[in-house]
C-alpha cells in the first residue's frame, strides 16, 4: 500500500535520526518535498545526503524547535523557498535518565519539558499563523504511548508526553473549522538513539507490548503518513496508538 504525496510541503522536525528520519523517508518515497530539522548539523548533512540520495526533493535546516526565534526563522525560509507548508510532524523530542522522582532535578524538568512540550507548542502556533494565510493544513504531533499511561522512573518525560497530548486535542477542536487537522500518533517503544539511551535492557520494554516486541520505525511513520493523508479526512484532535497493543494490556 502506497501514499501519494505528491507536490505536498512537509516539514519534520527532529528528523536526523531514528523515528523523524523514519518520516522524512517515507513522504520522499511518497513524493513530497521535505523539509528536516536537527540540532546536530553533522547529523542533518548525514540524513540529507542519504534522502536526496534516495530520489527525494530534501531540505536540511539546523533548528532548536525550543527557541521561538530558531521556529519562527524556520517558517520564514520554508515559505521563502517553497511558498507554503502543507504539513508539519511536530516530532524532535528528547529524553531524561531513568530516576526517582523526588531525584530529578529542576534543569531536568526545564529541559525536557521544553524540547518535548514547549517545542510542539511553538512550532504549532508558526505553523498554524502559516496555514491560515494559506488557507489550511495538516499537523501530526510525536506523542507517545505515555502520554496515556505510565513509565516507572520517567516522570520528565511522560509529563511532557500527556502534556502533548492534552494540547493536540486542544488546539484540533480550536482549528477544526478552519480547515487544519491536528492529530498525534503514540507510539510504543522502538529501538532508536533516544530508546537506547535510556534503556538498556530492551527486552523488558518488548514486555511492555501485548505483540510482545518493539515498533519498528516505518511502522511509526505509516501511521504518521496516514494522519497526514486524506485518507484520515475526518479525524481531528485524535492520539492514534501505534504501539503493539501497550495502551489496550
Ligand atoms: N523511540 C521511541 O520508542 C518513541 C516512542 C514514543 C515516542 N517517541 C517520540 O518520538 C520522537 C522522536 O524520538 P526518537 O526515538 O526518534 O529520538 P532520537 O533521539 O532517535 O531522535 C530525535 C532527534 O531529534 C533531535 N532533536 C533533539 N532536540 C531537538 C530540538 N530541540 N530541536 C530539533 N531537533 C531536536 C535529535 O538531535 C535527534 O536527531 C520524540 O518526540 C520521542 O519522544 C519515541
Amino acid at each position: 500500500m502506497t501514499f501519494d504525496f505528491s507536490g505536498k510541503v512537509v516539514l519534520v522536525t527532529g528528523a536526523a535520526a531514528g523515528l523523524g528520519f523514519a518520516c522524512a523517508q517515507a513522504f520522499v518515497t511518497a513524493g513530497a518535498r521535505v523539509v528536516i530539522t536537527d540540532i546536530s548539523q553533522a547529523a542533518l548533512d548525514k540524513a540529507v545526503a542519504e534522502l536526496q540520495g534516495e530520489g527525494g526533493e530534501v531540505l536540511g535546516l539546523l533548528n532548536d524547535a525550543s527557541k521561538s526565534a530558531d521556529v519562527n526563522a524556520l517558517l520564514d525560509k520554508i515559505v521563502e523557498r517553497y511558498g507554503r507548508l502543507d504539513i508539519a510532524v511536530n516530532n524532535a523530542g528528547t529524553s531524561s535518565p531513568l530516576s526517582d522522582f523526588h531525584e530529578v532535578a529542576e534543569s531536568e524538568f526545564d529541559r525536557v519539558l521544553a524540547v518535548n512540550l514547549k517545542g510542539v507548542w511553538l512550532c504549532m502556533q508558526a505553523e498554524i499563523r502559516q496555514m491560515l494565510k494559506q488557507g489550511g493544513g495538516c499537523i501530526v504531533n510525536m506523542a507517545s504511548a505515555t502520554s496515556r499511561n505510565t513509565y516507572p522512573g520517567a516522570a520528565p518525560y511522560v509529563t511532557s508526553k500527556f502534556a502533548v497530548a492534552g494540547l493536540t486535542r486542544t488546539v484540533a477542536v480550536d482549528y477544526a473549522e478552519r480547515n487544519i487537522r491536528i492529530n498525534a500518533i503514540c507510539p510504543g517503544n522502538v529501538a532508536t538513539p533516544l530508546v537506547l539511551s535510556m534503556v538498556e535492557d530492551l527486552s523488558v520494554l518488548s514486555a511492555k507490548h501485548a505483540m510482545k516486541r518493539l515498533g519498528t520505525p516505518a511502522e511509526v511513520a505509516n501511521g504518521v503518513l496516514y494522519l497526514a493523508s486524506d485518507l484520515s479526512s475526518f479525524s481531528t484532535g485524535s492520539l492514534l496508538e501505534v504501539d503493539g497493543g501497550w495502551n489496550a494490556i
